[in-house]
């Protein structure tokens, strides 16, 4: 072994046991080492190499499995005498596969590449701002969490199974179904609710299920971006409505003269500009959409979040036709990467979107379902609401305060006390990239809410600030900084 020349850095960050199981495997493969040859045992190769027994066993263990190496009882350990074909052939060069740039993608592959998805995090600001939505981690009982899925992972070996409906966990599509009763005045059985990895999924597979190409699909303008991109992506026509105070400008969606597929909705707190979909409104957008025969895809993502009054009823609940499709998660309410979230279909819905959610990837993680349906009927969740309701006022009061404060008439704040951020318009000349930069300098992360607007001029000026996750000292030094970067 000695002249095999094994190459091992105690610098690496590649621990050493696979330095040199990797070393030995190239030796194989190479024929330096030949095939019946004896290896050396790993107390001498240990000693050889100044490496710990352990090191060189774990390396052994590795090739012996891989069938590299052969041990002969009572002889000791040899290069294996046949090796396996396929590790033969690692040595010959692969087949080159098409260059990257002669693969043809799909028109959805295509499509994927004009849309403009979230960078990766970067460095963490001090302050920021731009994550808007994100709920309050370090006030998440995270030891109840913890506790709940620990006692679903004892449970019973079923856990680890495929799913028996693809639909989820009957006693989580039961708590869910109660919960949305009694606090969203949603109609529905536990049958009809469906659970997704989070709101994404749902408006994933609701755009795959009724969506052809060149379909027109309504948005509200602004709107949610990545539910913009979902219609986008799968070949829909988008036309934008406006929203004013009331939300939704019906007026708007009724002059239409071509016939709509679906019209996405936010009613209960319109992302972003926080309205309220007005009564009336939601009564004339139901009429309207029996009418037509358009599908309502109402996405109530973070109305548990309202600060002055009693939440708002859902649309859904409004309505006994099968026009409304229902989307909630658990993102605003616990955190986003559980990645879970539900929706609640129409009766006759139920068994095609249960053969697109088996086909997608079967069913959501079982463990963290079991878990879930015991914190909503214990009644964690309804606690943890209860006190982020209270806290994330003060926070959104202090935003407000700190805007009003500090800046003055350079700001305008749009929408309603509700919610987990605000959308703001700044009155400056400086452009947003600017605005953006200079705070950065500072320490304060900042998102403009251009990427909401169909047409993103429509958003100059105008920002989304989270302020759920940062503690008033952070949300007034940050407004400090921008009241200092903004000039008017
Ligand atoms: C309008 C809207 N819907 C849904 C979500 C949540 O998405 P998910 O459930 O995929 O985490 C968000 C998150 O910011 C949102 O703004």
């Amino acid at each position: 072994m000695m002249d095999l020349a094994l190459k091992l850095e105690t610098t690496s960050t590649i621990p050493l046991h696979k330095q040199l199981y990797e070393e030995i495997r190239q030796a194989i493969l190479s024929g330096r080492l030949e095939s019946g040859q004896r290896m050396p045992s790993t107390r001498a190769l240990a000693k050889t190499l100044g490496l710990s027994r352990a090191t060189v066993l774990f390396s052994y263990d590795q090739l012996l499995s891989e069938g590299y190496l052969q041990t002969i009882p009572a002889s000791g350990t040899f290069v294996a005498c046949q090796l396996p074909d396929a590790l033969l052939q690692a040595t010959s060069p692969p087949i080159s596969p098409a260059s990257p740039s002669c693969i043809e993608l799909s028109t959805y592959g295509a499509a994927l590449a004009t849309v403009n998805l979230p960078p990766p995090p970067g460095q963490k600001p001090l302050i920021n701002f731009s994550c808007y939505g994100r709920p309050a981690f370090d006030e998440f009982p995270i030891q109840i969490w913890r506790r709940l899925l620990s006692r679903a992972r004892c449970s019973s070996t079923a856990i680890l199974d495929y799913p028996a409906d693809p639909l989820g966990y009957k006693p989580l599509r039961e708590a869910i179904a109660r919960y949305l009763t009694q606090s969203r005045a949603v109609r529905c059985e536990p049958s009809q609710v469906a659970i997704v990895n989070g709101s994404q999924q749902a408006l994933d597979l609701i755009a795959r299920l009724f969506l052809n190409r060149g379909d027109r699909v309504v948005m509200e303008d602004p709107g949610y971006t990545e539910a913009r991109y979902i219609f986008q992506v799968q070949g829909a026509e988008l036309l934008a409505v406006p929203v004013d105070r009331s939300g939704l400008v019906m007026e708007q969606l009724s002059a239409l003269t071509t016939p709509v597929k679906l019209v996405y909705v936010t009613p209960s707190h319109q992302f972003p500009t926080g309205a309220v979909l007005s009564l009336p409104r939601r009564l004339a957008l139901l009429a309207w959409a029996q009418q037509t025969g358009t599908i309502i895809l109402e996405d109530d993502y973070d109305s548990e979040f309202r600060y002055d009054e009693r939440p708002i009823p859902a649309l859904q609940g409004l309505t006994n036709s099968d026009s409304v499709i229902y989307i909630g998660t658990f993102s605003k309410v616990m955190f986003p990467s559980l990645r879970m979230g539900y929706l609640v279909i129409p009766q006759q819905l139920i068994s095609v979107v249960a053969r697109a959610k088996w086909l997608v990837d079967r069913q959501s993680p079982l463990l963290e379902q079991h878990a879930l349906a015991d914190f909503i009927n214990e009644g964690h969740l309804e606690s943890h609401i209860r006190r982020m309701r209270i806290l994330y006022a003060q926070r959104r009061r202090t935003l407000v305060q700190a805007l009003t404060q500090h800046l003055g008439n350079r700001v305008t704040i749009i929408g309603e006390n509700a919610g987990m951020n605000a959308l703001v318009k700044f009155h400056t000349d400086q452009n947003d990239e600017e605005i953006i930069a200079q705070a950065e300098q500072k320490g304060v992360e900042l998102i403009s809410a251009r990427s909401c607007y169909m047409n993103a001029e429509y958003g100059n000026g105008k920002f989304l600030l989270g302020c759920t996750d940062l503690n008033s000292e952070a949300i007034q030094e940050g407004v400090w900084h921008l009241a200092q970067i903004l000039k008017a």
